[in-house]
């Protein structure tokens, strides 16, 4: 079954605003118009607007790095899924640096999740194993109970639901996964999506590899039968070498 892949950019802390319209710019001359991939920049919440504006009528989308899950009220400092709404059409979801760094749980993902599906907006699920998680031999128990959590008041994933696999250790050290380990797991991911859910679903779901991503190591992770694209951080700061990143994952959906 042919699924189209999609890659993310996610600028994570980075750019001014500047920086950030003059990126957008270059990324809406290099890729608008680009087939067999779906593209979304996820810049930080300030140039959301920006993005929105610059990227408007291109076949680039925009994505929200976070989301806070309820829909509004006295939260300071938050954007809902609501908010978000009229400015991007997706939003990452459950990242390791939220989940590690700000202390979300489980609990707190499966509500954000929820909570961008109500919206109507599209979440990319980011699910992954610390290395000593993997170092351990949890990998898979770990992606099980990330994703049971995720799913657990769902009856169903949305067409073209995507997840990203990024084991934690990968991202931003430039440890890339190797082929055979990213493939593993993302069929893993596939797998437990079909018992959870059943096959139709499991087989549309898009699932990307996430995790110090380059131009030359794409290549290889996008010929991968369960990898449907990439969630890229650093690389995606760069308008080349994100462009050079897409355009290979497009390369590999046509093969
Ligand atoms: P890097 O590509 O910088 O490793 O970041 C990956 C990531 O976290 C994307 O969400």
């Amino acid at each position: 079954m042919s699924r189209t892949p999609v890659v993310g950019g996610n600028w994570k802390l980075n750019t001014n605003r500047q920086q950030a319209r003059a990126l957008l710019t270059a990324l809406r001359a290099s890729l608008d118009g680009l087939g067999g991939v779906e593209l979304v920049v996820c810049p930080p919440a300030p140039w959301l607007g920006d993005a929105s504006d610059l990227l408007d009528g291109s076949s680039l989308s925009v994505g929200a790095q976070n989301v806070h899950a309820e829909p509004a009220g006295a939260f300071t400092g938050e954007q809902s899924a609501a908010i978000l709404a009229g400015t991007v059409s997706h939003v990452i979801v459950g990242h390791s640096e939220r989940r590690h760094v700000f202390g979300e749980s489980d609990e707190t993902v499966a509500a954000k999740l929820r909570s961008v599906l109500d919206a109507g907006l599209r979440p990319l699920l980011a699910v992954g194993e610390l290395q000593e998680e993997r170092e351990a031999g949890w990998t898979a128990a770990v992606l099980r109970r990330q994703l049971t959590s995720a799913f657990e008041a769902l009856d169903g994933l949305p067409e073209g639901f995507v997840v990203a696999y990024e084991p934690v250790w990968a991202i931003g050290t430039g440890l890339t996964a190797t082929p055979e380990i990213a493939q593993e797991a993302c069929a893993q991911v596939r797998s437990m999506i079909e018992e959870r859910f059943d096959a139709t679903t499991a087989e549309a779901t898009r699932i990307q590899y996430g995790g110090s991503v380059t131009p030359g190591s794409v290549v290889q992770l996008a010929a991968q039968p369960d990898i449907d694209g990439a969630l890229v951080g650093g690389a995606s700061l760069d308008a080349d070498s994100f462009t050079a990143i897409c355009s290979a994952v497009a390369e590999a959906a046509a093969r």
